[in-house]
């Protein structure tokens, strides 16, 4: 690097900022689209059964209605496959091509007119009737059914053991055997989802609300049995996704069928009542943990027992136990994982699948266990740190646990905590202080990326396209400083392409992958632009010319470059993950069961950070998930019909600013010489993790009593 100050990591705001807050942002449903009209599907009003007639008379006579599709009139779409981890977000994903019904909610008919407002109107004309099964919605009533599933999401091992569980329990000198549970969650995006489908003869041109243009282009391929080099997807800008836009959902579907056979460009906007019934859940975790450890605090015995549910439509089982293959070292380990149908949508991928449920469990049972021994928290986690990884016995390419809960500890007041609960009071308070450990893998993914140079005198522009999405995490930004800094530019000679399928292809945001794999691939199409021009320009400089010298000495007014950066061969032999720790400070009113967070911090070694301020606020919103799933999210199901009690953001509860006090984030300085060129490795999700155990172990400290059913609502204080 020149005399040129370090950009990559800098606190740079958004370079989008601007954009958003004006509304210049597009997101899907705002792009104005000429001769459009609109759709708006019609929702099954049962949870289990089957159609026996749909009668759409009434509502194709009414204003405005172009078309009422239903399975009889239906386009034949492709079968979907059996569901494996590799094709699961691009598979096909038929729609309206049978009488069955799995959910309450679920899309029968799709109504098509000349605007919104008729659409709507129509749809509730459409008159179904149905043949009525009992429905299977209760978790306990149900439960008798689990089975052992094939795999779990992402294609981990359902189960796992090594060592004697057992025997390793009963050589401990103190156990902990206690329940945990998260109940069904939903992502609620501030954007809800949307799609504008429109074709050009076979083209199709989609605007989709989306984390990942590539698997929304391969899943209406693979659904519609089209060439993928037929559609292209635009998601320049997107208001959140948190998994549930991860993969093409059942409305994008209808969008582009519905725009098909009327050959005309058709809208859907999907309403925050649909985003409830339609675009994914977590369900509800049950999970049994027995811990055992020698007085000294080595852990001897670890199991971590899940029981979960899925739909009749397809098996999805959340990955909650893995966190309990790697976290900790144990010589005797058991992880399972148990799944069961109910008439409730399919779960999807939400907001740290796994470790948000995992972690709750995992790092509460931690506390527990830390409190028979009389332990502090933070040391007991220390002394059982594992040198490899425990399940594949990996090395890790770079674990900072420890640094990340002795920083926090510091930083935070640890040493004012008392080990008994109860022994601090203010006024009618009483206050109580909460630690946890957190972690998330940190995958690395092959990665594409152009650059476009341009020259004009002495002044040299940057263009970086690629197929990457930005859902609010600020990958426009990172992406921009990467290229500044590789190609020594200010960062206002850079301009971001993404948001566009016919791009360099990326693996979308998700996961926690998404800004190290395209940080990585911006810097390394960059150093490629440099080496190829200095190859072609074959001129003799003393010292390193920059980019600006090289064209110049060519007299070249344009260059282009583009590579693809995969993960090392080297790399695949390393355990990649993030690690973090969380602390917090909650006051008690034992009378009113009134909770208050006032303080939270967190640390975070994640590697090298792209930029300080999006980080930061990564790690906040994922903190602030976490203080929901801890204090107030829950979904509630009407059990008799499967539909939802929680339909809005006014009866499912998000934190709002009164819920959240202060919270500090610290990043650790950390090296990793081994997941990408950057060293950087993902906090997407790292923020939420953990978090609820956190406040759950304060809350313990503060009264005494452990909360082992989230969220934490008064009733189960008083
Ligand atoms: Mo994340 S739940 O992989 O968007």
């Amino acid at each position: 690097m020149s005399k040129q100050e370090k950009i990559i990591g800098a606190p740079i705001s958004r370079i989008d900022g601007v954009l958003k807050v004006t509304g210049k942002a597009r997101y899907a449903a705002e792009f104005a689209v000429a001769n459009l009209a609109y759709g708006f599907p019609v929702q099954s009003t049962i949870a289990a059964g089957e159609i026996v007639s749909i009668d759409v008379s009434a509502a194709s006579r009414a204003a405005g209605v172009l078309k009422v599709i239903t399975h009889e009139n239906a386009l034949t779409l492709m079968p979907r496959p059996t569901v494996t981890a590799q094709n699961r977000g691009t598979r096909s994903t038929p729609v309206l091509q049978d009488k069955k019904i799995f959910q309450y909610g679920q899309y029968v008919a799709f109504v098509v007119a000349e605007t919104y407002e008729q659409a709507r109107l129509a749809a509730r004309l459409v008159k179904v009737t149905y043949k009525i099964d009992t429905p299977k919605i209760d978790f306990d009533e149900n439960v008798k059914n689990a089975y052992k599933p094939e795999i779990i999401n992402a294609g981990y091992k359902t189960d796992t053991s090594w060592g004697d569980l057992e025997n390793g329990l009963k050589q401990s000198d103190a156990t902990v055997s206690e329940i945990y549970e998260t109940p069904i969650e939903h992502h609620h995006p501030m954007e809800p989802h949307a799609t504008i489908a429109v074709f050009r003869g076979e083209k199709l041109l989609v605007y989709e609300s989306t984390q990942s243009v590539a698997q929304a282009r391969d899943g209406i391929a693979n659904t519609f049995g089209m060439p993928k080099e037929n559609i292209q997807i635009l998601s320049p800008y997107i208001g959140g996704g948190f998994g549930s836009k991860l993969q093409l959902r059942e409305h994008a579907v209808l969008t582009v069928m519905a725009a098909k056979m009327l050959n005309r460009p058709v809208k859907t906007a999907v309403t925050r009542q649909m985003m409830q019934t339609s675009v994914g859940l977590r369900q509800l975790n049950r999970q049994k943990m027995r811990l055992g450890a020698s007085k000294d605090g080595k852990l001897l015995a670890f199991a971590h027992e899940t029981l979960t549910h899925t739909s009749f439509d397809e098996e999805f089982v959340e990955q909650s136990g893995v966190i309990s293959r790697m976290m900790y070292a144990v010589p005797n380990s058991l992880v399972t994982h148990r799944v069961f149908p109910l008439n409730i949508q399919v779960p999807r991928w939400t907001r740290a699948p796994g470790e948000a449920p995992g972690s709750f469990a995992l790092e509460s049972a931690m506390d527990e266990l830390a409190y028979k021994l009389k332990a502090d928290p933070i040391e007991f986690r220390a002394k059982n740190e594992p040198a490899k990884n425990p399940e594949d016995g990996k090395p890790w390419a770079s674990r900072s646990v420890v640094a990340a809960m002795k920083t926090g500890a510091e930083k935070f007041g640890w040493n004012k905590r008392q080990l008994e609960p109860r022994a601090n009071r203010d006024g009618k308070w009483l206050v109580g202080y909460g630690m946890a450990a957190a972690s998330r893998g940190a995958p690395y993914r092959e990665t594409s990326a152009r650059v476009r140079l341009t020259r004009n005198e002495t002044v040299v522009r940057a263009l970086i396209e690629m197929a990457a999405t930005d859902i609010g995490t600020g990958s426009y930004t990172i992406i921009a400083q990467t290229a500044a800094e590789t190609l020594n530019l200010p960062i206002e000679k850079i301009s971001v392409k993404i948001g566009d399928s016919a791009l360099p292809p990326t693996p979308g945001s998700g996961g926690s992958w998404g800004a190290g794999s395209y940080a990585s691939a911006v810097a390394a199409v960059c150093e490629k632009a440099k080496t190829d021009l200095q190859a072609q320009v074959k001129v003799r400089f003393v010292k390193t010319p920059t980019v600006s010298e090289l064209m110049t000495a060519g007299n070249l007014r344009e260059f282009q470059a583009e590579a693809t950066e995969k993960p090392s061969t080297e790399s695949v032999n390393y355990s990649h993950f993030s690690f973090g720790a969380h602390f917090a400070e909650v006051r008690v009113d034992e009378d009113l069961g009134i909770v208050k967070i006032p303080r939270f911090l967190t640390t975070v070694a994640a590697g090298t950070i792209l930029n300080e301020k999006t980080a930061r606020s990564q790690i906040l919103g994922g903190v602030v998930w976490g203080i929901g799933q801890a204090m107030t999210e829950e979904t509630t199901l009407d059990k008799r019909y499967g539909s939802y009690v929680t339909r809005t953001l006014g009866d499912y509860h998000v934190p709002v600013n009164l819920d959240v006090g202060t919270i500090e984030v610290f990043f650790l300085p950390e090296e990793d010489k081994i997941i990408n060129r950057l060293g950087a490795k993902g906090i997407g999700e790292l923020g939420i993790t953990s978090v609820a155990a956190a406040i759950a172990n304060a809350i313990f400290n503060a009264i005494g009593k452990r909360v082992r059913k989230l969220p934490v609502t008064p009733d189960k204080l008083i």
